[in-house]
């Protein structure tokens, strides 16, 4: 849509989420919370993109990118519906 290439960047944010979640699920492996806290781990990254995503959409409207907002808002929902499950 850019004409760029895409490119991946590591997060070190989402890196520390996802390694809070291993130790999570390390610490409650013999509880019966087990699920609870794979779900709130989960819950952290879903967050996080909500967050992002919410950001780029609003960046796209600013530059009138009509496409990719359309494209952010139905990720972004995606997302919010991830995180309520
Ligand atoms: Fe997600």
């Amino acid at each position: 849509m850019l004409d760029k290439p895409a490119r991946g960047k590591t997060c070190e944010a989402v890196q520390g989420l996802v390694q809070e979640s291993k130790d999570l699920m390390q610490d409650f492996t013999d509880f019966e919370a087990f699920d609870a806290a794979v779900i709130a781990a989960q819950q952290s990254v879903e967050h996080d993109e909500i967050s992002r995503y919410g950001t780029l959409r609003t960046w796209a409207a600013h530059l009138g990118m009509k496409k990719a907002v359309k494209l952010l808002v139905q990720t972004l929902q995606e997302e919010k519906k991830t995180y309520e499950v």
